[in-house]
């Protein structure tokens, strides 16, 4: 299974592995970091799975929606680095991503 490497707000780095096919963000909240609230479940209108991601993988990440990138919009701690994880389906492509939870707004 490929690997994810998840940064908590406290800066506290696991390694976990998802399965491909799930969402970055089913990933992380599978793997237990109630700290990303994912309230919408995946509908892309909550924002509260923002992460930033690792820029080596920029390349590899689906584009942007402008619902997501909408969204992204609403937050105070946007940065060019930065993705609704709910958007972004994990993959042996995406093995070794790591990815920060973003600070809450
Ligand atoms: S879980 Fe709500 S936008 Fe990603």
């Amino acid at each position: 299974m490929p690997k994810l490497i998840v940064v908590t707000r406290e800066g506290q780095e696991s390694t976990v592995e998802g399965d491909a096919g799930l969402s970055v963000m089913e990933v992380i909240r599978d793997a237990g970091f109630d700290e990303l609230l994912a309230l919408c479940g995946g509908c892309c209108s909550c924002a509260t799975c923002h992460i930033h991601v690792d820029p080596a993988f920029a390349d590899k990440l689906p584009p942007m929606s402008d619902d997501e990138n909408d969204l992204l919009d609403s937050s105070d701690h946007r940065d060019a680095n930065s993705r609704l994880s709910c958007q972004i389906p994990f993959s042996d492509a995406l093995d070794g991503l790591k990815v920060t939870i973003a600070a809450e707004d």
